[in-house]
């Protein structure tokens, strides 16, 4: 992982609400920097993100899309427009937090949402994950009842997959890879109207 010369971090967060809010909580949990993006002018939520920690670094979409690699922590509607913002993500790792729940299958012609994710990131290498859980669990001390807490993730490509398990590693989760998008991976995906069908029959709907 390399940290660019302008100082922005090799890891970043596009969204700052919710789940973004969550993730910079577990980089901060660990002393790690990395950078947030919203659609917002970074000096508006830079107090925000003083709050969670020093190394949660306030940046434009531009800057923050300089990072190796860049959580997707937005509306799954948003995502096309945060994929404009680089006309190629060759040699970028996207991780998918998005969940399209709710929008028609039809919309995503047929295929898992993060199939349809991966398709707008050209060139990048996306991995689903981290999306199953709350913010409000997402953004806890994952050590806990002497254990760690799961996440799943699911990636076409296997070194991704492996580098963003290392991550999960690292921010203190237990990672569970669960092979590729469309057969693993549709397991924890929302799908129209419902949850992954492993491990969301029983839940309740997030937001
Ligand atoms: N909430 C949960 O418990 C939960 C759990 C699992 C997965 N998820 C998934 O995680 C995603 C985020 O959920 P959330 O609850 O965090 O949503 P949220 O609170 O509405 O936050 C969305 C964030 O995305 C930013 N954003 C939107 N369009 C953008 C763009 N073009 N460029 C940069 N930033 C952009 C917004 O910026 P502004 O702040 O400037 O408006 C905002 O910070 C969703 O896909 C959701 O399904 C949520």
């Amino acid at each position: 992982m390399s940290t660019s010369e302008n100082e922005v971090a090799s890891y970043a967060i596009i969204g700052f609400g919710n789940i973004g809010k969550a993730l910079a909580r577990a980089f901060t949990r660990k002393g790690m920097k990395v950078s947030v993006a919203a659609t917002r002018d970074p000096e508006s939520f830079a107090t925000d993100a003083a709050a969670i920690g020093p190394g949660i670094i306030p940046a434009t979409l531009a800057e923050a899309v300089k990072a190796d690699v860049i959580f997707l922590a937005v509306r799954f509607e948003s995502h096309p427009d945060v994929a404009k913002a680089l006309p190629s993500w060759l040699g970028k790792t996207i991780v998918d937090v998005t969940n399209a729940y709710g929008v028609p299958l039809e919309q995503l012609g047929g295929q898992p949402s993060a199939k349809v994710v991966a398709q707008a990131f050209t060139g990048g290498k996306l991995v689903k994950g981290f999306n199953h859980l709350g913010a409000a669990i997402l953004g806890q001390d994952p050590a806990v009842h002497g254990g760690r807490r799961v996440v799943f993730l699911a990636s076409d490509d296997d070194g991704a997959a492996a580098e963003v398990g290392a991550l999960a590693e690292d921010l203190g989760f237990a990672p569970i890879q669960l092979g590729g998008i469309s057969e693993g991976g549709l397991l924890v995906q929302a799908r129209g109207n419902s949850w992954g069908q492993l491990i969301f029959k029983d839940l309740v709907k997030f937001n």
